[in-house]
């Protein structure tokens, strides 16, 4: 591959992937059972990010694995119901039609560990987002660095990564616990938890004792969250998580009652949000079910965006949860997020989130104003 001898995509990604090893001082290529590519969206690429994928594809770069996108900038189906401009999705569908040139399944989610795609304990992955990689590093037990979106499409097209990084045991252990004394119930309470470790932590690995009960939904929501806020790729929970490897002699912080409070205070207070976005990262089938329960025989006062997999909208569907959320007035959101989506430009200034990441990026990366907390705190009725 490094020769040429397979194509030119090739080549030109393998000399990527070598140049990274070198960098970082890897021993070796690893092969990958799978790789998870970002850069998607149009708004995050641009015409610079479209025309380099146009490239690749021309030059005949095929993926090796099974490979995932992130979310997209609209959702395929329904972009037009969404009111996304037509130039933007245009712009799009060429940089969706790219990827798919190149053998990529068009599935655009950051949680592709919830539609069959679930490396073991172990396994070794080349996965972008971030908080997709903090999932499978923590939860999941799978080994995979951060990739950027070049080095995870090479990762795709040669099979393999440099092994350096979080693909080392050496690396993956924990210098820092953090004692959680109080209770964490919703999401919000777990992004915030993130938002809190996050920042302390400045990407080191957090380990967490404390934390009684925590299902996947809720440890999505703290892995975003630390991602987000600090850079965290892999954490452990006492108990919970396959694995808790944590060094002789960590530093300790706590996280109280108060703290929790003052850190969703910070995470946003804005009053009536016009959008309400919840799905980040995207959401599960439960949560889906759960907002359609909330919402069942309600009005809206508020638009409400349920962002998920178009795997998990078509069983959403299936089991009438959309249909509940729609005669409400609100809508289950595929392919994107509120995040990645040019949601700026539909005319949103005001956007309520149920979590961390989405939090801290909607001002800057989508001018919103923020307002954070659990459903009951976010939606209004007519
Ligand atoms: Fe996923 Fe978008 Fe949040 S990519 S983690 S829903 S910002």
């Amino acid at each position: 591959m490094f020769d040429g001898e397979q194509s030119e995509a090739a080549r030109q990604s393998m000399e990527i992937l070598v140049a990274l090893g070198k960098i970082y001082g890897a021993k070796n290529m690893v092969p990958v059972s799978s790789v998870q590519v970002a850069g998607v969206s149009y708004k995050t690429i641009g015409d610079a990010g479209l025309e380099y994928l146009q490239g690749l594809a021309q030059n005949g770069a095929k993926a090796k694995v099974p490979t995932f996108l992130n979310p997209a900038g609209m959702d395929r189906r329904q972009w037009q119901r969404l009111g996304i401009p037509e130039e933007f999705a245009k712009k799009q569908i060429a940089v969706l039609d790219a990827y798919e040139a190149m053998g990529i399944t068009m599935s655009c989610t950051c949680t592709p560990y919830l539609i069959g795609t679930r490396p073991k304990l172990g396994e070794h992955i080349a996965w972008s987002e971030s908080s997709a990689v903090s999932f499978a590093n923590s939860v999941l037990g799978a080994r995979t660095n951060r990739e950027g979106g070049p080095s995870a499409l090479a990762a795709a097209v040669c099979g393999v990564t440099p092994n350096y990084g979080l693909h080392l045991d050496k690396n993956r252990i924990s210098t820092m616990t953090v004692k959680v004394e109080t209770e964490l119930k919703r999401s919000a309470d777990f992004g915030a938890l993130g938002a809190f470790v996050g920042e302390a932590a400045k990407g080191r690995h957090p380990s967490f004792v404390g934390v009684t009960k925590a299902n996947e939904d809720k440890l999505k929501a703290l892995g975003a969250s630390m991602a987000a806020s600090g850079s965290t790729a892999l954490f452990y929970i006492q108990g919970i998580t396959p694995e808790f490897v944590v060094s002789d002699s960590p530093e300790k912080i706590s996280f109280t009652s108060h703290d929790l409070a003052v850190t969703r205070e910070k995470l946003g207070t804005a009053d009536k949000p016009e959008l309400v976005s919840i799905g980040c990262p995207h959401a599960s089938l439960e949560e889906i079910h759960d907002v359609a329960e909330f919402v069942k025989g309600k009005r809206l006062a508020c638009q409400l965006w349920v962002c998920t997999a178009q795997q998990t909208k078509e069983k959403a569907d299936a089991a009438g949860y959309t249909g509940t959320i729609e005669a409400a007035g609100g809508r289950v959101v595929a392919d994107t997020c509120m995040i990645v989506c040019p949601i700026e430009d539909i005319g949103f200034k005001t956007t309520g989130a149920n979590s961390g990441k989405a939090a801290k990026y909607l001002p800057g990366f989508c001018k919103q104003k923020v307002s954070y907390g659990d459903l009951e705190e976010l939606l209004w009725f007519k």
